[in-house]
């Protein structure tokens, strides 16, 4: 009787001391270089420039209307396209060549994300928007918008996926890499604020329609589920979550997109294993917050 409480006692100390190194294993590895530190108010560059982000039409006006809704949650989607282009053009320069394959991985998901978002608006979302609104063409800005920097992004791509593909990363130049993205990034920043304005004007002249908000309201949202889970578990979605800022605007966004914690976190962690070493570039750390980029620390 005596032997079995030990064993039992043994048992439970082992486990104790398993779940004590797998948590703090998880938590050294997670945390971020300089917890303490708030990269927005420090000297050195965030990712919040040089593109400047867009601001939600929610924060700003105050209105909760389905098209200033929509336009809102865009916002926080390019606000994640415009960190990861910063992301990138600000560390570019700065990277070590053992990093370069990680940079290169995770730049190259920043490229698919972009695409993939242009792909699903013009393939279902615009479309349906129109269609609902019964007007067609309201959203011919954000088609024609796209077609003004598509050529750069596919400079970027053509760039980086040969140096990948064929293991040459060591070749990797960053002012090469540079100016791809000087070449077409007015035309993106504009593209990435103005379709926020468009979507949410729409709001002006429609939202008096009691059955046409019932029905954009899930338009948006079930898009927006859709096209993010489509685009890749393992390297768009932990790329989106590491570029979304949950202390912006007042944290009126930490929880955003809505999901229950444990989907949240495995989302980031368990879908960001695979690739977990392209994330040290990304602007925010696991938790959610703001990181020094990783590339400036030093
Ligand atoms: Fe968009």
């Amino acid at each position: 009787m005596v032997q079995l409480s030990q064993l039992i006692s043994r048992t439970l100390q082992v486990v104790v001391v398993f779940i004590a190194i797998i948590l703090a294993l998880f938590y050294s590895s997670h945390k971020p270089a300089d917890p303490m530190a708030d990269p927005k108010q420090s000297p050195k560059p965030w990712a919040d420039g040089p593109l400047p982000l867009v601001k939600t039409p929610m924060y700003q006006t105050g209105k909760d209307d389905v098209f200033t809704k929509g336009a809102s949650h865009m916002a926080l989607l390019h606000n994640a396209i415009l960190r990861g282009y910063n992301t990138i053009y600000l560390q570019a320069p700065h990277v070590k060549p053992v990093d370069y394959a990680d940079f290169i991985g995770y730049s190259l998901t920043w490229f698919n994300f972009v695409k993939k978002h242009h792909d699903d608006e013009e393939a279902e979302l615009f479309p349906k928007v129109e269609e609902i609104v019964g007007q067609k063409g309201a959203l011919a800005k954000a088609y024609e918008e796209h077609h003004t920097f598509m050529e750069g992004l596919v400079k970027f791509h053509d760039y980086l996926e040969p140096l990948s593909e064929q293991g040459q990363e060591t070749q990797f130049n960053a002012s090469t890499l540079l100016s791809i993205m000087d070449s077409f990034s007015e035309a993106f920043c504009h593209h990435f604020h103005s379709e926020i304005a468009t979507i949410a004007a729409l709001s002006e002249t429609k939202t008096d329609n009691k059955d046409l908000a019932a029905t954009v309201g899930p338009v948006f949202s079930k898009w927006g589920k859709a096209s993010i889970m489509r685009a890749g578990l393992t390297d768009v979605v932990p790329f989106l979550f590491l570029n979304f800022d949950r202390t912006a605007e007042e944290g009126k966004w930490a929880n955003w997109p809505p999901m229950p914690a444990p989907i949240r976190w495995g989302l980031v962690n368990v879908g960001g294993f695979w690739y977990s070493g392209w994330w040290r570039f990304s602007s925010c750390g696991y938790d959610g917050k703001p990181q020094t980029l990783y590339a400036l620390r030093e």
